[in-house]
C-alpha cells in the first residue's frame, strides 16, 4: 500500500470514529434513550469529545515523530477540525436547548457562571484556528501561521479550567486530563519556550 493510500484509509477511519458516536448520541437523545436528562448528556458528550480531540491533535506530531511517520502529520488538520466541530455543537446545544437562543440569558449565564467565560475564550481560539486552517490561509499567513496556531496550547489550559470548574463533585477525571495536558505541554516545552521568548526564535 502506498503512503497516499494509507493516509486515505486513516482519514476514512478518523471520519468514522468522529461522526459515529456524535450521530448515535443525538439519536439516543432524540429518542429519549440518553439517560434522565438527554440535553445535559449531549452537552457533556460534545464537551468531553471536543477536549479529547484537542488532546489527540496535540499528540499527532509526537506520534509522527516517535514512529518516524511524517505522513501522519497530514491527519492533524482533520482531527483539529473535528475538535472545532464538537466544540461548536457543544456551544450550540447549550445555547439552543438550555437557553433557547436567548442572548440575554447567555449574558446572565456569563455573569452567574464564570467558567462559561473560559469555555468561550477557548472556543474563540478554536474558531480562529479552524478558519486559518485551509491551505490558502496557511500560505497567506506565512511564518505567522505557526504563531497563530501555537494558541492551541493556552486553549488546552483554558478548556481544562472550564472543565474542572464545571464539575461540582468528583474531580478525578479532570485531574487525569490535567496530567495528560501538562505532559503534552512538557514534551513541547522547547517550541512553547521559543514562542514565548521571540528573541530566541530561529
Ligand atoms: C461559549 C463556549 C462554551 C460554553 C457556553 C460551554 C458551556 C458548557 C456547559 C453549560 C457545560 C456543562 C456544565 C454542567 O454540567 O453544568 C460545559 C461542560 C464542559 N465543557 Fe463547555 N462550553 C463552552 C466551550 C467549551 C469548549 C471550547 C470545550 C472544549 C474544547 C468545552 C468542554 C467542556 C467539557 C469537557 C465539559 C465537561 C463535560 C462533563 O462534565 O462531562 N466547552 N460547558
Amino acid at each position: 500500500m502506498t503512503k497516499q493510500h494509507l493516509l486515505w484509509w486513516v482519514k476514512a477511519v478518523i471520519h468514522l470514529l468522529a461522526l459515529t458516536p456524535i450521530t448515535l448520541n443525538y439519536y439516543w437523545s432524540i429518542t429519549d434513550q440518553n439517560g434522565a436528562d438527554p440535553v445535559k448528556a449531549i452537552i457533556h458528550f460534545t464537551g468531553i469529545g471536543a477536549l479529547n480531540l484537542l488532546i489527540i491533535t496535540l499528540m499527532v506530531s509526537l506520534i509522527a515523530k516517535y514512529f518516524k511517520k511524517a505522513w501522519f502529520m497530514q491527519t492533524r488538520r482533520l482531527i483539529g477540525l473535528y475538535c472545532f466541530f464538537y466544540a461548536a455543537t457543544h456551544v450550540l446545544n447549550f445555547w439552543w436547548f438550555e437557553l433557547n437562543f436567548q442572548f440575554t440569558l447567555f449574558i446572565e449565564e456569563l455573569v452567574k457562571r464564570p467558567y462559561i467565560w473560559l469555555g468561550m475564550s477557548g472556543f474563540v481560539i478554536l474558531f480562529v484556528l479552524a478558519v486559518t486552517s485551509p491551505f490558502f490561509a496557511k500560505r497567506k499567513l506565512g511564518k505567522n501561521w505557526q504563531l497563530v496556531h501555537n494558541w492551541i496550547y493556552p486553549a488546552s489550559l483554558l478548556v481544562w479550567i472550564h472543565f474542572y470548574w464545571s464539575r461540582k463533585a468528583d474531580i478525578t477525571e479532570p485531574l487525569i486530563y490535567l496530567l495528560i495536558i501538562l505532559s503534552l505541554l512538557w514534551f513541547k516545552r522547547d517550541k512553547i519556550g521559543r514562542w514565548l521568548k521571540p528573541n530566541t526564535r530561529t
